[in-house]
């Protein structure tokens, strides 16, 4: 076979693996012999090269390609990370995962459901609840997160929880099995069921599905963008040109989307932003003390593919207007590529105003406004029982801002009595749902006119009462730089405006000050869940909204990455800044978590209208003024 496909496939060292390429990657590392026939698959994916390779890249420069796998081998009952080189034509890399396992797969759901299927205390457990037609059980195995009691250290634990449907096509979701979670090990066909008692399922459908909803609102009449001349980007492989901006995007099978080498153009000069951004990995922790939740803190990033979510998207449906696609290669489990159509949906939108003024001095006053255009990168991802929205909006001043939305199905107990707690209100009858949150850790590698940055927290405060405060009525905006890890890690507080900006000291704007850029968060909770539990442990990023890193190419995870699926804890962000190091003035990742605290409401019923979080980055002094003066006026109309 000849796999020395980099040169003529790829023209970038960033571009997706093509399915040659993983093809390719698994024939060399099956050829190997370190796996058994029973070996799966749970992702593969380019490895980015170094830093220095990817900005020093020139067009037909020959570079290393090299592919990573990882999956799960039943008869070793662990996990493996596989490097091989395309261009080396050999595996470079082979280790068995000591702590942590490679994500859910296909496989497993399935193994899962089938190892059900012929359990007689499950079989008892289903009858027992009057549940007599077994292929209207929807089975759902949820990430464990540990190992139930009397499974081994090294179990590939599932924990399944169950809903009824009345027929195939419903909303399962409206109606939850109570009060059973079977536990699975799918390495070891091991099944342990834990029942709680039977609970009545409830009767209402909880439908939204078009085709079911009885009536739809018939007022709404057509609204249609159009773009006569096209959009105003270019697209060329995976690099898009929008205004002054340049970025490279792709789709990593464990992060999702994923911005790379973000740059403007500022009057011919070519200035560097962001090295890399993406999610790192965010935990849904649930605080609900019911033994049907309190086990819950999925970390859907790490152990679920948050990339493998991501939906093949429709025009006129996900996006309105003049769309480009760009496409995705992932790898099943059975180790064959799979080419996912239309996962990044790119495209322009109207926002409103960008800057307006009226002189009413003039005689005839003319209003200067200029209308504001963004530019839009998305994704939306399915997760089980919820959708995960990550759009990135470019604007014409600098901004850059990263918005989630949130929707989908919220968890479901069931309340025969109709009394729900402070920890799961009721939603529907019969229905309470358990509070949660949803903490997103994104990993901003920031390039900032260079790679030797700063991070400075800005709060700003009362003036202490004084001769230079005479009237007590004084304010200031104070800035400190961190210097190491331990200082960086913070938490967000509105009552002081605190915002986080990243400088450049070398670099200065027309009035001497540093060029930078601000993080500026949302009102955003941390981890509510106790220091010594589990999610603390495994979810530790989430901990704090802020944590600053010195750049170091392995350290791309907030947590155990691609084996957070139960990993014990640790790894990540605590094990990285364990060592306290320098981050000033040094090529520096910062970390941001942000999110909800998510209690569950009856308007989340039956299915989750979207909710938002997220962050802006604004420029602040990288620019020596408004750098929107040359976006010109909508139309002549706007000045007659
Ligand atoms: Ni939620």
């Amino acid at each position: 076979m000849n796999t020395n496909v980099n040169t003529e496939t790829n023209s970038h060292p960033l571009d997706r693996c093509s399915g040659v390429e993983l093809d390719a990657a698994v024939a060399l590392l099956k050829q190997s012999g370190n796996l058994s026939e029973e070996a799966y698959f749970a992702n593969g994916f380019a490895d980015e090269p170094d830093k220095e390779v990817v900005l020093g890249f020139k067009a037909g420069t020959p570079f290393e390609r090299v592919i990573r796998l990882i999956g799960h081998d039943p008869q070793q009952k662990q996990s493996f990370d596989a490097r091989v080189s395309l261009t080396k034509n050999e595996l470079v890399q082979f280790l068995w995962i000591e702590d942590g396992q490679a994500a859910v797969t296909g496989v497993d759901v399935i193994k899962s459901i089938k190892l059900l299927h012929k359990n007689s205390d499950w079989l008892e457990a289903m009858s027992k609840r009057g549940i007599e037609d077994l292929s209207l059980v929807h089975v759902e195995p949820w990430v464990a997160g540990r190992r139930p009691e009397g499974m081994s250290a090294n179990a590939r634990a599932f924990s399944a929880i169950f809903f009824l449907h009345k027929e195939l096509e419903d909303n399962h979701y409206a109606r939850p099995v109570e009060g059973l979670i079977a536990h699975v090990d799918v390495d070891s066909d091991q099944v342990i069921i834990e029942d709680h008692g039977v609970v009545p399922i409830p009767e209402d459908d909880g439908e939204y599905a078009a085709n079911r909803i009885q009536s739809l609102r018939q007022d709404l009449k057509p609204l249609e963008i159009t773009q006569p001349e096209g959009p105003s980007f270019e697209v060329e492989g995976q690099v898009i040109k929008w205004q002054k901006w340049k970025m490279h995007v792709s789709v990593n099978p464990v992060e999702g989307l994923v911005l790379h080498d973000v740059r403007y153009d500022d009057d011919g000069k070519d200035r560097p932003i962001l090295y890399r951004a993406s999610l790192s990995d965010m935990v849904v922790p649930y605080g609900d003390s019911s033994p049907m939740h309190n086990w819950k803190h999925a970390l859907d990033s790490g152990e679920t593919n948050m990339g493998h979510g991501a939906n093949s998207l429709s025009l006129g449906c996900d996006c309105l207007g003049e769309i480009y696609y760009f496409d995705n290669t992932i790898l099943k489990a059975n180790g064959e590529a799979q080419e996912v159509k239309n996962v990044i949906c790119l495209h322009e939108e109207d926002y409103g105003v960008l800057w307006k003024h009226t002189n009413m001095m003039l005689e005839k006053p003319i209003p200067e406004v200029r209308r504001s255009r963004r530019l839009v990168v998305s994704c939306f991802h399915t997760v089980g029982n919820y959708e995960y929205g990550f759009y990135w909006y470019f604007y014409q001043d600098g901004t850059i801002q990263m918005e989630v939305k949130l929707t989908g199905h919220i968890g479901a107990s069931v309340v025969p009595d109709g009394l729900g707690t402070d920890t799961s209100p009721m939603v529907a009858p019969m229905i309470s749902s358990p509070i949660h949150q949803h903490l997103f850790c994104f990993r901003l590698d920031f390039n900032l006119d260079g790679a030797q940055n700063t991070v400075c927290e800005t709060n700003v405060e009362a003036l202490p009462v004084g001769p230079d405060n005479p009237l007590n009525s004084g304010f200031r905006a104070v800035t400190t730089p961190f210097k190491s890890e331990s200082e960086a890690k913070r938490e967000v507080d509105p009552r002081k405006s605190r915002s986080w900006k990243v400088i450049n000291a070398a670099v200065r704007n027309q009035v001497d000050q540093p060029v930078g850029y601000k993080l500026l968060p949302q009102s955003s909770p941390v981890l509510l869940s106790g220091d010594e539990s589990l999610p603390a442990k495994r979810g530790a990023f989430a901990k704090h909204n802020l944590w600053v890193t010195p750049y170091q190419s392995d350290e791309l995870y907030a947590d155990a990455g691609p084996f957070s699926n139960l990993h014990s804890g640790g790894a990540g962000l605590p094990a990285y800044t364990s060592k306290d190091r320098a981050i000033d003035d040094t090529d520096l990742v910062v970390w941001h978590t942000f999110g909800v605290t998510h209690v569950p409401r009856p308007e989340d019923w039956p299915i989750m209208p979207v909710e938002y979080a997220g962050f802006t980055l604004l420029p602040v002094g990288f620019f020596d003024q408004n750098p929107a003066l040359d976006v010109p006026p909508p139309s002549k109309a706007c000045h007659d």
